[in-house]
């Protein structure tokens, strides 16, 4: 396919995206380590141009490799109990410093704002400030965690007038007591926290192992939390980092953030495709399936007729009209991948007969695995059962090897209800499959 063509593919089915995100809060967490990467001035460019798509973004930067790397110059130990650091007053010194110089760093190549924008002189507004209120974790099996810290209390309020004003926030893992004391936090579990008391539309996990879950060839993209939590108890080759962001997007989700979505920080523009594309690149958490199957309605109308015109004209399927399709939109059933058709299929019953028709079953092209198919059949076996029907029938002229594989079998015109048989199209010469359920 030209380039050209791929170019307008490819924006007609970001251009939804583009509308569904504009002024929904998004919270974005990465770690230390790709803060120090080469390529950190690409990631928070890409930060940018989200922020110019009318996005609210919130930013939790990490600080860890910035705080070894002056725990070692100053010659002191790092301490860790369960995976928790141990700040004491003098490596407390040095989170200060690896929070400031991190905050400004990011905070400079956010200034740089657009490159190559027709808009001259556009920048990025960036805000941070003492949004986190902060308490010690106290003391843990006999161990003292000195500075180290949990979030308190968050203000929200300030962040929300903050990005209001069309700022990027910036937050640091710190957070400070009422008295005045400073204490160093989990940027992860901080993350967490600020996107579930914004009630962020997302929290983005800027994840330092390879996404999304699965192999290769069988990559997790999507989870509900009930499946999520399913794979934590399940997996044994999870490794401790994707369990606790699998953990951390569960939790997130089961407190109202709509959807958590963990990328690999190191593939490059891996943000732009799971935000703009339906299928995404990495890992999705959400509390409701992503594709469902469910009862048409008049809204769907469209999205059918863009799955069966290419059938009709091929003639795999017979010509519906739009105004056939809204008076008979009960009989159908859909399945909806995030606001895509992507199968329909109708069932038309003869409620005196025992028999019900299975009609216009259609998969989107790009969707025919997975077996949809059969789940639709299915579903309208389940349905015709449900309306007492005791067989279904099915009128087709290219697939009836796909029917008789699941359980159909041939049959006669005058099988079928006398007033399908006085429509029969002759011209057609559709074969009759009959399937008892
Ligand atoms: N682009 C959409 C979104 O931002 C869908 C992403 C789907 N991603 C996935 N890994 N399944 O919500």
């Amino acid at each position: 396919m030209a380039c050209e063509s791929l170019f307008v593919d490819w924006f007609r089915d970001a251009a939804p995206y583009i509308e569904a995100h504009r002024n929904r809060t998004f919270v974005i967490y990465f770690s230390g380590e790709a803060v120090a990467d080469s390529d950190f001035a690409h990631t928070i460019h890409d930060f940018s141009i989200l922020n110019s798509l009318g996005i609210r973004l919130v930013l939790v930067h990490g600080i860890r490799p910035q705080i070894e790397q002056r725990l070692k110059s100053a010659g002191l130990e790092s301490r860790y109990h369960q995976g928790i650091r141990i700040t004491d007053p003098k490596s407390l010194e040095c989170v200060k410093e690896a929070a400031g110089t991190v905050r400004v760093e990011i905070e400079a190549l956010l200034s740089m704002g657009l490159s190559n924008s027709p808009v001259p002189g556009q920048k990025t507004r960036v805000c941070t400030g003492n949004f986190v209120t902060a308490k010690p974790l106290g003391v843990r099996d006999g161990i003292d965690f000195c500075h180290t810290g949990e979030v308190r209390r968050l203000d929200s309020a300030s962040i929300r007038e903050k990005l209001d004003q069309n700022n990027i926030i910036v937050i640091s893992p710190i957070g400070y007591s009422p008295t005045g004391e400073i204490f160093n936090l989990s940027a992860e579990r901080l993350a967490v926290s600020v996107a579930i008391d914004l009630l962020a539309d997302k929290l983005i996990i800027f994840a330092e192992s390879e996404m999304p879950l699965g192999t290769r060839d069988n990559p997790i993209r999507q989870l509900t939390t009930i499946e999520a939590k399913g794979l934590l108890s399940q997996a044994t080759n999870l490794c401790d980092a994707s369990r606790r962001h699998l953990e951390q997007a569960i939790e997130a989700c089961e407190s109202e953030v709509r959807r958590s979505h963990l990328i690999d920080r190191r593939s490059d523009g891996a943000i732009f495709q799971e935000l703009f594309t339906r299928d995404g690149i990495g890992t999705l958490v959400s509390s409701t399936p992503f594709e469902v199957m469910r009862s048409a309605t008049l809204r769907d109308v469209a999205g059918i007729l863009d799955l069966i015109t290419p059938l009709e004209k091929s003639g795999v399927l017979v010509a519906r009209s739009r105004e056939v399709l809204e008076t008979e939109i009960s009989c159908f059933t859909v399945i909806d991948r995030d606001g895509l058709i992507v199968g329909c299929a109708a069932l038309y019953p003869f409620s005196q007969e025992g028999l019900g028709e299975l009609a216009c079953i259609a998969l989107h092209r790009e969707y025919t695995g997975a077996s949809r198919g059969t789940r639709l059949l299915e579903h309208i076996e389940k349905s015709a059962r449900s309306l007492g029907l005791s067989r279904i029938f099915v009128l087709t002229t290219q697939t009836s090897h796909w029917f008789l594989e699941r359980g159909f079998v041939p049959s006669d015109l005058s099988d079928l209800p006398r007033a399908k048989q006085d429509y029969y199209n002759y011209r057609r010469n559709s074969k009759v499959l009959i399937k008892t359920i």
